[in-house]
């Protein structure tokens, strides 16, 4: 009864879903303090009080049919000027309100974005590993998603294979900085690099490519380390924002949009953005929480959490001998499988009550992802078990 097209997502459902779900069964059998459960990139650090503060001012004090009502498409004008005042103020851009669309998280500006850019059969592309959910996010407008080879010694993108990739159906590159799963940040040096081979090809194939910049982990960065505002450096791109991990409000579904100006058909394309928000059903972005956003735009939720986690989690699996670049941004570390089976060591995992997720999943064999947006004790807590996997596969430093 269901169309071909959702049949096979259905068969296919999300790996990461199923696992979250697993760990509920093994929590519910075992007891929750014995599984350690890192298969979800959910925060695990509550909002910054201000966002409570922000919520119930907002209630006592907004006149509750505009706080609750329908706005424009693309969000209340003066929460989209605030964030383009702070975004000029942090990154020396020239935004207005006119660039910045209100959206239900980076989810659905990644929607929006492929709705307002894809022709059925024209081809996105992305590095691997990826984020799950974009090949069905392009497969929603019949576009066609494929995957650049990763250099795995940095996890940086592979120029070479990219260029090669890049052809006349090629409508936009999704990339992803802060990364998930590695946690490997673009540099500037990667991002000029990939913008003057996308100005190349677009020269050559007399096209225009899009860059769409994911970017829910800006914020979440160690030791001051910088991520490049992708605008500044490329003129096609559309950058798609959220406030889940930032803020710790993956629930609340809010972010943002940008359109520059300096891009191809801008004004149209921020006509089409809009309009894909509400053809998908979204209509405008929550609306209580686009004036949280307006109030709170130089808050963030406290990175010295993830980083004491980063710093136990990555200094012991060292010394067990597993092989994994040490994250700079995100929540997550993508671990070398001592088996190039990675859904075998899952399983193995699973036997230690760990959970963690195959870079299978992610369009790179051989890896795990493991979430460390968890509570300290639990990564205390599961360390004799990935010991006992580590000498299990005769890993040694
Ligand atoms: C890389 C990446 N993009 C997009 C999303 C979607 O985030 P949001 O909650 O903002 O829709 C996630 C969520 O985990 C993500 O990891």
């Amino acid at each position: 009864m269901i169309s071909e097209k959702m049949k096979a997502l259905v068969s296919n459902n999300s790996v990461i879903r199923q696992m979250f779900e697993e760990g509920q069964q093994m929590a519910a059998k075992y007891g929750s303090e014995n599984v350690y459960d890192f298969s979800l990139g959910n925060p695990n650090i509550p909002a910054p009080p201000k966002v409570k503060e922000t919520i119930i001012s907002l209630l006592e004090k907004e006149d509750p049919t505009v706080l609750h009502g329908y706005m424009n498409n693309a969000g209340f004008p003066d929460v989209r000027r605030k964030v383009a005042d702070s975004l000029n103020r942090r990154f020396g851009t020239f935004f207005t309100e006119n660039n910045i669309m209100m959206t239900v998280g980076a989810a659905e500006g990644l929607n929006c974005a492929l709705k307002a850019l894809i022709n059925p059969g024209d081809e996105v592309l992305t590095f691997a590993p990826y984020f799950v959910e974009y090949r069905n996010y392009v497969a929603n407008f019949d576009g066609h998603l494929t995957a650049v080879d990763p250099d795995t010694t940095t996890f940086q993108p592979d120029f070479a294979k990219f260029e090669s990739a890049v052809n006349d159906r090629t409508k936009a590159v999704i990339i992803n900085n802060p990364n998930n799963p590695t946690g490997v940040i673009y540099t500037e040096e990667t991002i000029k690099k990939l913008a003057e081979i996308l100005e190349k090809k677009q020269k050559e194939y007399g096209t225009d490519i899009f860059i769409i910049a994911d970017e829910p982990y800006r914020e979440l960065v160690y030791t001051g380390a910088e991520v490049p505002y992708v605008t500044k450096y490329y003129a096609n791109t559309i950058v798609c924002y959220s406030y889940s991990k930032t803020l710790s409000l993956p629930g609340e579904r809010i972010g943002y949009l940008v359109v520059p100006s300096e891009a191809a058909d801008a004004e149209d394309l921020f006509t089409a953005v809009t309009i894909a928000n509400r053809v998908i059903g979204c209509v405008n972005a929550p609306s209580l929480f686009q004036k949280v956003i307006g109030e709170c735009l130089e808050e963030k939720a406290d990175i010295n959490f993830y980083a004491k986690n980063r710093e136990l989690l990555y200094k012991s699996l060292d010394e067990y001998g597993f092989e994994c670049i040490k994250p700079e941004g995100a929540f997550y570390m993508f671990v070398k499988t001592p088996t190039e089976d990675d859904i075998e060591f899952v399983n193995e995992a699973k036997n230690e009550h760990i959970l963690v997720v195959p870079g299978t999943s992610f369009g790179c064999k051989g890896y795990v992802r493991i979430a460390y947006c968890v509570a300290y004790e639990t990564i205390e807590n599961s360390l004799a078990g990935f010991k006992r996997l580590a000498e299990r596969y005769g890993l040694t430093k």
